[in-house]
């Protein structure tokens, strides 16, 4: 295979479960649901799914064929296509360094997710009175030794797996893993659904309530449909370079969004019946996971502490296969001819720990929360940077590569393998999409998110 690194997915299945365990991560599990409920359930489902198809797809697809026809990182994939305007090599590099700090933020939250694991296993969650687990959560994750030490053993359990390799680590890891994770969603399906009183949960995730979905709903729609197919940073350059040169790019790209909409909203069905049937709120964010869920774990009697360590294994195996695509990206570029995997994967794990536990630190009331980046706590910027800034940025630099910069006749000739499948119409609405309508729409809404900061 004529990658980077000489090394690739075995197959469509094993590209389509490693992608998609990127896709599938705390993106869907604790953020979609909640921000689902609050811009009007239905309704936003209904602008949601536009992005998804229109803008996070057209991305994933648009970035598979650079990084399948050039086998490059991100920042050789833009000047190997486009020699004359080496200055695109910026643009891999803008999207690198937004995965460093999308990274950073989620091994924090992963460190906080795999306690809770440990937590539920032990017992500890389940000894915990209702009204303390607000208290509990705020001391924990604002101490300094116990949120870095689980930080650092998800860091290391992530870079066992890429030092592993593409096909021996990451592959066979998601190969094994997301069926796993679909499985304990299942599970968390029933149980939340079979609860007393678990319609008002349905309804507050379904039912289309259009007085909700404000301009900032759509702008969260965007944000939502690109983090969760993590797309416009590179990652998927980085994917694509590993796909096998038969693969049906379309088909394959397909597969993944589908099931990164399907986790996402059976995410939703787990958590919401059972948070309204247990009489509490629908909070966001750490509120939702670390505070409301254990109330509801807790309140499910015995079985609850077996409920609760399924839920926080989950949800900590989404988050290993996203944090995986993450720092894999990071370390295939770092690595070249004389620094290999393993050395590019322990330099960057070493740098990367360093902001995560300075992160850490700084959020509620640990020792660096006087510090302040930007008048935040490092942690706030961060999140506020990687959340809602920097994507879309990146994802229109790259769809406008894509779409002006890069010929017609080479995306055609990659995606349709060389004239091997036949793509007939679908390559105009394609490439309508990608010159027009992907590039407005991530402008539009990137302009109107400045604009509304
Ligand atoms: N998609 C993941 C989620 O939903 C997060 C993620 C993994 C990501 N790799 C990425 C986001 C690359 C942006 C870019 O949680």
């Amino acid at each position: 295979m004529a990658t980077k690194t000489g090394e690739g997915f075995s197959s469509s299945f094993g590209a389509i479960m490693a992608a998609a365990g990127s896709a599938v991560g705390l993106g869907n599990i604790w953020r979609f649901p909640y921000i689902c409920g609050k811009y009007g359930g239905g309704a936003f489902l209904l602008v949601y799914v536009f992005f998804v198809l229109f803008i996070g797809m057209v991305l994933l697809m648009s970035e598979f064929v650079i990084g399948r026809r050039t086998g490059e990182d991100p920042m050789k994939a833009y000047p190997k296509i486009k020699p004359e305007r080496p200055a695109w090599k910026f643009v891999g590099l803008a999207g690198l360094f937004t995965c460093f700090l999308i990274l950073a933020v989620y091994l924090v939250i992963s460190g906080w997710t795999l306690n809770y694991f440990w937590e539920s296993l032990t017992g500890t969650l389940a000894g915990i009175a209702d009204s303390d687990f607000g208290t509990h959560f705020n001391q924990f994750a604002s101490s300094a030794i116990r949120p870095s030490i689980f930080i650092a053993v998800f860091l290391l359990l992530t870079a066992i797996v890429i030092v592993g390799g593409v096909e021996k680590g990451i592959e066979r890891v998601s190969k094994l893993l997301m069926p796993i994770l679909v499985v304990l969603l299942a599970v968390m399906c029933v149980r939340s659904l079979t609860l007393e009183g678990a319609s008002a949960g349905l309804s507050y995730l379904f039912k289309p309530d259009f007085s909700k979905l404000t301009g900032e709903g759509v702008l969260a729609a965007l944000g939502q449909a690109l983090f969760s197919l993590s797309v416009g940073m590179g990652v998927m350059i980085v994917y694509g370079s590993y796909l096998p040169k038969d693969d049906n790019i379309l088909k394959t790209s397909l597969w993944i969004t589908v099931c990164d909409f399907a986790i996402a909203i059976l995410a939703g069905i787990a958590v919401f019946p059972a948070v309204f049937a247990c009489g509490q709120e629908p909070t966001g964010g750490p509120g939702l996971v670390y505070q409301v869920l254990p109330v509801v774990f807790n309140s499910m009697g015995g079985v609850g502490r077996i409920f609760s360590t399924t839920f926080f294994l989950l949800l900590s195996l989404a988050a290993l296969t996203s944090a995986i695509s993450l720092l894999e990206a990071l370390t295939q570029w770092l690595s070249g001819d004389k620094l290999g995997r393993t050395g590019s994967a322990v330099i960057m794990s070493l740098i990367v720990i360093f902001l995560a536990i300075a992160a850490s630190f700084s959020f509620g009331d640990g020792i660096l929360s006087g510090v302040t980046v930007a008048g935040m706590p490092l942690f706030d910027f961060l999140d506020k940077l990687t959340g809602t800034l920097l994507p879309p940025i990146c994802a229109l630099l790259t769809i406008f590569f894509f779409g002006w910069v890069m010929k017609k006749d080479d995306i055609i000739d990659e995606l349709s393998n060389h004239g091997v499948i036949k793509i007939g119409y679908f390559k105009v609405f394609y490439y309508f999409l990608v010159r027009f309508l992907a590039p407005a729409a991530l402008l539009i809404v990137l302009i109107s998110g400045i604009i509304g900061q």
